[in-house]
């Protein structure tokens, strides 16, 4: 709004609209963006399509389980397969039909079902199974009509499938690879998708060899292979000549050194040309890279530290004093002299040092610091403990922000034991 006598400026937007893109089309580098081909997955692409072929000769395929780290192309691998899968069913006239359901979001047999359900609707009806209320058994048997009166093959996708197996148990795979002893004019196969290999030794045996008739591995990408896929996916997002000298290079080695996750690789390429661009320059250039990495690094680990519980921050806290204090390679007892102390200090009672013990192995687990067993002979076992928080990460003030009393921890005085 302009105030009376106020000259007309311009809009704090007008610099950034002006300003010359680097992007063609960001969406491309998001992780929910479907890409038309996948390098490096051929192998991958045909086991899935032999198998799914059955479905467009009205057989049925066999039941599939997916394994592979995270970002390994599973999911895009996938949804790309059971595209293709009802394309060519529409143009042979054979109804195939894919429902790809996420079990990190619709966590519950009821409403995995109902979603199934509901997803067979045409858009004209208004049927839809409620999100509760209804018994399992109705909600199965109304699953049952539907396929049977829409007919044809069914793929029922079940993605990160260990979440909801851990968290409801197995009672819905069992239901789901029975359907077709219900089934009268329609036939269904189940895909589940795990980056967790051992989640079978959760399942019933019944379930786990109905699911497992066919088992695939993704292993993870290389850099050079993660190199293919950013190379294929910038030229289609970002302007011509605007990456620098081994930008993807480096992009594809970072996301390698973690584990070869190429949604990580995209994420470094794409909050690499947001800086890139932010800061004015025409080019992506490598330090554009490194920042990138340092600003998800803390993205990620910032909330991490802050919703720790109070005892993990404490703990945290005093490994973080041994180390001002000079320490490396901290063991539990060290740990454990400064933690009660620090209990003291805000008024909290200490726990005991084999629970203690169990807080700092999750620390470990959350990849905040690293803990190694080692034997003492006969001194018994202890761990040798060191933090790994980045050093542009400052847990101290993250802890103090979510919790103000740890500010008291970090400005007391503590009596450190002596090492022999
Ligand atoms: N071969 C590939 N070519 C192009 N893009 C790929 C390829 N593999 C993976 N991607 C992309 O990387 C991102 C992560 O892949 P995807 O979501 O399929 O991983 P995932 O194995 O399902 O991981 P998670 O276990 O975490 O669910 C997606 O954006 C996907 O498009
Ligand atoms: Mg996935």
């Amino acid at each position: 709004m302009l105030r009376l006598g106020e000259r007309m400026t311009d809009n704090i937007f007008d610099g950034f609209l002006s300003r010359k893109t680097l992007f063609k089309n960001k969406e491309i580098l998001r992780h929910d963006y479907q890409p038309q081909s996948l390098p490096h997955r051929k192998t991958e692409i045909e086991t899935l399509s032999f198998n799914l072929v059955e479905a467009l000769k009205g057989h049925i395929p066999s039941n599939m389980t997916l394994y592979g780290v995270t970002g390994a192309g599973k999911t895009a691998v996938t949804s790309f397969v059971c595209d293709e899968l009802e394309k060519k069913g529409q143009e042979l006239k054979r109804p195939v039909q894919s429902i790809m359901v996420n079990c990190r979001q619709i966590d519950t047999q009821y409403r995995v079902l109902s979603h199934i359900g509901n997803s067979l609707l045409e858009s004209h009806e208004i049927d839809e199974i409620p999100f509760t209320g209804w018994p399992t058994d109705r909600v199965f048997g109304e699953l049952i009509k539907r396929m049977d009166s829409r007919k044809g093959v069914f793929v029922i996708v079940l993605d990160e499938i260990d979440h909801l197996v851990r968290k409801a148990g197995d009672d819905l795979l069992y239901n789901l690879t029975s359907l077709n002893a219900s089934l009268n004019h329609a036939r269904a196969c189940v895909i589940g998708i795990s980056n967790d290999l051992k989640f079978t030794d959760f399942l019933d045996p019944r379930v786990r060899s109905r699911l497992g008739q066919l088992d695939v591995i993704f292993n993870p990408y290389d850099a050079e292979q993660l190199q293919d896929i950013l190379r294929q996916r910038s030229n289609l997002s970002l302007n011509e000549d605007v990456l620098g000298d081994g930008v993807i290079a480096l992009c594809a080695a970072l996301a390698a050194q973690e584990h070869g996750d190429a949604r990580c690789a995209l994420d470094l390429l794409r909050v690499s040309a947001e800086k890139a661009e932010q800061s004015g320059s025409p080019m992506v250039e490598q330090h554009h890279v490194r920042s990138a990495q340092h600003q998800i690094e803390s993205d990620q680990m910032t909330p991490i530290i802050s919703k720790l519980p109070s005892q993990q921050k404490l703990v945290l806290s005093s490994i973080l004093i041994n180390e001002k204090n000079g320490l490396r390679n901290i063991q539990t007892g060290e740990v454990y002299a400064i933690y009660t102390q620090a209990c003291r200090y805000v008024g909290q009672n200490a726990l005991t040092q084999r629970r203690v013990s169990g807080l700092i192995s999750s620390l470990d687990m959350l990849g905040l610091i690293t803990a190694r067993t080692i034997s003492r002979g006969r001194y018994g076992r202890t761990k040798e403990i060191n933090s790994c928080i980045p050093q542009n990460i400052d847990p101290v003030m993250i802890m103090v922000e979510s919790e103000p009393h740890i500010e008291d921890v970090f400005s007391s005085n503590y009596k450190h034991q002596s090492r022999l």
